[in-house]
């Protein structure tokens, strides 16, 4: 089973998948837009990806073009199924695939399937102030600012502002019925 969109469907991630992560996550271009910043081995991915097995409270995909190319993974962490909300992530490690619209049709496909197959309410994610790309990609797909955390990264000897962005479940089925009728 994956989870269709038009030209890219997402799918469960495999072991075999691992290596492919790694080389995403150790590309400094790749790097500077994520958390993570010191050097990653093979050892620790695998042994993310085994207790992400066991993980209720995130659920990460592969994104993968129709003709079967790995090009990112995009998912959800911090799911509560109380208050029905979840924290966004995405990646896409193919740099070549950037600024072609793969970013955006991966995020509504996520969302489509989040509001309405997993019942979520609400989805909120964080973004650096210097990753441009990002938050206009976030805006397209319906995500709004709702908080700045200032001076929360340093990177490369300067501190930037970190974004908190979120969007609701009603406004964003309006936003894809829009979008989908333009
Ligand atoms: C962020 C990311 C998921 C976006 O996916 P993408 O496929 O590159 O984005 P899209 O092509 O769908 O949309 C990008 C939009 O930003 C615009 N854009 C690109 N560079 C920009 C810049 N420097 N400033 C403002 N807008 C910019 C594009 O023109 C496009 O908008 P448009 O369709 O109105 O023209 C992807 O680039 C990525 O994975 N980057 C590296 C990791 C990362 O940043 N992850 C997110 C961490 S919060």
């Amino acid at each position: 089973m994956t989870i269709p969109g038009k030209r890219l469907r997402l799918r469960a991630i495999e072991r075999s998948d691992i290596p492919t992560f790694v080389r995403w996550f150790n590309d400094p271009e790749v790097r500077q837009y994520l958390q993570m910043y010191i050097p990653m081995s093979q050892a620790q991915e695998e042994r993310w990806f085994e207790a992400q097995l066991e993980d209720r409270s995130g659920q990460i995909f592969g994104i993968e073009t129709l003709d079967g190319t790995l090009i990112g993974n995009v998912g959800l962490t911090d799911i509560d199924w109380k208050d029905r909300r979840a924290v966004f992530g995405i990646v896409i490690g193919e740099k070549e695939y950037w600024n072609s619209g793969y970013g955006t049709e991966a995020i509504t496909t996520l969302l489509r399937f989040s509001f309405k197959q997993m019942n979520l309410h609400r989805i909120s994610l964080r973004v650096y102030a210097y990753n441009q790309r990002a938050i206009r990609c976030y805006e397209k797909c319906g995500f709004k600012l709702e908080g700045c955390l200032r001076q929360a990264r340093f990177h490369d000897g300067e501190y930037y502002d970190e974004l908190i962005m979120g969007v609701l479940r009603d406004e964003f089925l309006d936003h894809d019925q829009r979008a989908n009728q333009e």
